[in-house]
């Protein structure tokens, strides 16, 4: 950090509370920016990092309607969802805040207010599409119709997916609203526009002049917009879902969510902390922005140019935008369900998520879109944190216990060799590399490092054989003197990996310090490159398994799972609109690829109460091809059960059929219904389901175990 900067206040993009986080969001800016943050701390630099769900913008309104439930509910679920999957990850935010909270609410309404009463808006009144039926003006992407160019029905607004020319919605032939069918129809509406094309000179200098050092991929954005030429841009929108524009006769309008959205990370620095203004309001603090590509005309030119409006506020330093990550080979979609889902993962893979972190910084697309697959996943894990990371320190540890009694030997000053010396000179090396590349955002480099100097462990290791002079110790006692030198610098070098690899594996190095017996402020960066970190004669814990084998067959059923779960095609309603993670349904598996879960305990499983049941009434739910509403007989009562099964029973067929219940189930909602129960069911190889029940009919309400 250069000196002039006094404190420093990261911020991470907010993700949309329409959808759970998948991996390729945590590799765009949360990853990246929990590491930097990690390695910051560890500095004692004073730093802030703040986020939260953006609960605003068309998308979550859309979705609201179509499941028959208010925006609020969308959000709410979301939001709790990502929160967790976040802190689940050890993404250590300070605050993870939601734009829906009312100190966001007034802060942005008075950021738009500020700009209003300077005169900085342009006030105009133009034609857009409405659907009287739905009562909503429709952006160009809800509009649909008969492609001009190729007769393709579905042709969107905006564009045609299939022959894909740029269309306007007047060039659509039938146009229909997507949201009721019913035919759109021009409506006259004002809005505020911000003058973007006012702020193009100074962003000219701000950017290409003072801050020609930001990431090539980020400065080529801002280039290429700053070069077409910027024009003003509605700063609101006709809705009920959001901020209220803070102005008389602008009812039944909000601030674009793009407008408030960044705001948010005011709002949030408020809420964190009474101290907000020294991050927001001084020129001694360092502002980063983490995000991912689609957000830099936003983070780069729109924001800013708001914040200079305004004049309160600092700017940002850097915008250290990533790439895309791609799956298996093809493009993240959310409306396709092609996607990693990190909830998912977490439940897949307990105990491994710096198994993630370390994979998705390792090929983290940080100047280029990157490729993530099951098996890169694979090897990463067993070929660099197994058989590098993890066996150099269980190697030292179960040495160190074996021969020099489980506690730190002695170091023979006398006895030092050049090898020695190198490995020792090694710990600060790395650590100027490790450094110099976190603060210029060169995350995969930093990492690659770390690794690296434990390849350089494992190599000393081999070179000095200590189990070797073990073997002849009885002819020559003089050996005890190496094989202490080679352990005493083995243990070091794991205290400094321990530090070194905290910002980017914190769940490892708090295992190593565990081990060590040392506590968490050993992690201090000053302490990385010291070569006596442990005492001589300190005794240390047995060790700990660091990262465990990841089986093929591991990875074939997640290959398989995102396969099964991949809806074809995709093109039939907008992304990031419908459900993203097909989490209601039981998931299409092969039987003989799903993994066996991980071991419980017999009091797990008597917590589950089954019961037999009868179905005495289904139908389908509507708008949910998957699912049927079924009443269930349980003898001690009746309830109602929400079963993804529509797709493989039709609702008068099961009538009386029966069943195994599981009753104690905390009660969910499923498209507005609450389900009090969930069906047993089987999956034969083709995805195909089936009652699992008694083999003969009994009592309703009998116990299963
Ligand atoms: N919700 C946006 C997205 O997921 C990001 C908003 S970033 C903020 O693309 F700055 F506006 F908050
Ligand atoms: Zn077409």
């Amino acid at each position: 950090m250069s000196k002039d900067f006094k404190r420093i206040l990261v911020t991470a993009a907010l993700p949309y509370a329409n959808g759970p986080v998948h991996i390729g969001h945590l590799a765009g800016c949360y990853l990246p920016s929990d590491i930097y943050v990690r390695y910051q701390r560890a500095r004692n630099r004073d730093i802030k990092y703040v986020c939260g769900s953006d609960e605003h913008g068309v998308p979550i309104t859309i979705r609201a309607m179509k499941e028959g439930v208010s925006p609020q509910e969308i959000v709410d679920k979301y939001h709790a969802i990502i929160k967790e999957s976040f802190q689940q990850m050890g993404i250590s935010f300070d605050i993870y805040s939601r734009t829906s909270g009312a100190v966001h609410h007034q802060t942005s309404a008075d950021f738009f207010r500020k700009l209003y009463d300077k005169g900085l808006f342009e006030e105009k009144e133009s034609e857009q599409y409405y659907d009287e039926k739905a009562q909503v003006f429709l952006a160009d992407r809800y509009i649909t119709g008969t492609c001009p160019v190729c007769q393709n029905p579905n042709a969107y607004g905006d564009q045609c997916e299939k022959c894909g020319s740029t269309l306007s919605p007047e060039q659509l032939i039938h146009p229909r609203s997507t949201l009721s069918d019913a035919v759109p129809v021009k409506k006259t509406t004002k809005h505020w526009y911000f003058p973007l094309q006012d702020y193009e000179p100074w962003l000219k200098e701000w950017i290409l002049e003072n801050h020609a050092d930001w990431k090539n991929n980020v400065i080529g954005q801002c280039k290429s917009w700053l070069d077409s030429g910027l024009q003003s841009r509605a700063m609101t929108r006709d809705s009920n879902w959001g901020v209220k524009v803070p102005i008389e006769g602008a009812e039944g309008k909000v601030l674009y969510v793009w407008f408030d959205a960044p705001i948010g990370y005011i709002s949030a620095t408020k809420e964190l902390t009474a101290q907000w203004a020294d991050y927001w309001c001084s020129e001694d603090t360092k502002l980063v922005h983490f995000i991912g590509k689609d957000n830099i005309v936003f983070h780069c030119i729109i924001f800013p140019s708001m914040l200079k409006a305004h004049g309160d506020f600092v700017l940002p330093d850097n915008v250290p935008a990533n790439e895309f990550l791609n799956i298996e080979g093809e493009k993240v979609s959310t409306s396709r369900n092609w996607a990693v889902w990190v909830h998912e993962y977490i439940h897949d893979f307990p105990g491994c998520e710096d198994v993630l972190r370390y994979t998705l910084c390792a090929n983290a697309p940080e100047t280029k879109d990157n490729d993530f697959t099951w098996k890169d996943f694979q090897d990463r894990n067993n070929n660099e944190l197994v058989a590098v990371f993890g066996n150099f320190v269980n190697r030292a540890w179960v040495l160190m216990h074996k021969l020099c009694g489980g506690k730190v030997p002695k170091l023979h000053e006398e006895m030092l060799d050049e090898a020695d010396r190198a490995m020792m000179q090694a710990f600060a090396t790395t650590r100027l590399k490790v450094e110099e590349a976190i603060e210029q955002y060169r995350f995969r480099e930093a990492l690659y490092e770390v690794i690296d100097l434990a390849r350089q462990g494992n190599r000393y290791m081999q070179e000095k054989e200590p189990w070797i002079l073990a073997k002849t110790l009885a002819e020559n006692p003089g050996n005890q003197k190496g094989i202490d030198n080679c352990l005493h610098i083995c243990l070091q070098l794991t205290a400094n990996l321990a530090i070194l690899a905290n910002p980017f594996l914190p769940f490892t190095a708090k295992k190593m310090c565990y081990m060590m017996k040392v506590v968490d402020k050993m992690l201090d960066w000053e302490n990385a490159g010291k070569t006596k970190l442990l005492s001589v004669g300190y005794s240390l814990r047995e060790p700990q398994l660091l990262f465990r084998k990841i089986e093929d067959t591991e990875i074939e059923a997640q290959v398989q799972k995102l396969k099964a779960n991949a809806k074809p095609g995709g093109t039939a309603s907008p992304a990031g609109t419908e459900t993203q993670s097909g989490s209601d349904t039981a998931i299409s598996l092969p039987a003989e690829a799903i993994p066996v879960k991980p071991e419980i305990v017999y009091d797990d499983f008597t917590k589950m109460d089954f019961r037999t049941g009868i179905i005495r009434a289904a139908e389908k739910v509507e708008k949910a091809d998957k699912l049927l509403k079924l009443q269930v007989d349980l003898g001690f009562e009746t309830r109602t059960i929400v079963s993804g099964i529509a797709l493989h029973y039709q609702p008068e067929d099961i009538v009386g059929q029966q069943v195994v219940v599981v009753v104690n189930l905390a009660p969910r909602k499923m498209r507005g219904i609450e389900s009090q129960g969930m069906i047993l069911m089987a999956e034969n190889k083709e995805g195909k389901l089936f009652f699992v029940q008694p083999s003969a009919l009994i009592d309703p309400g009998s116990g299963v175990s």
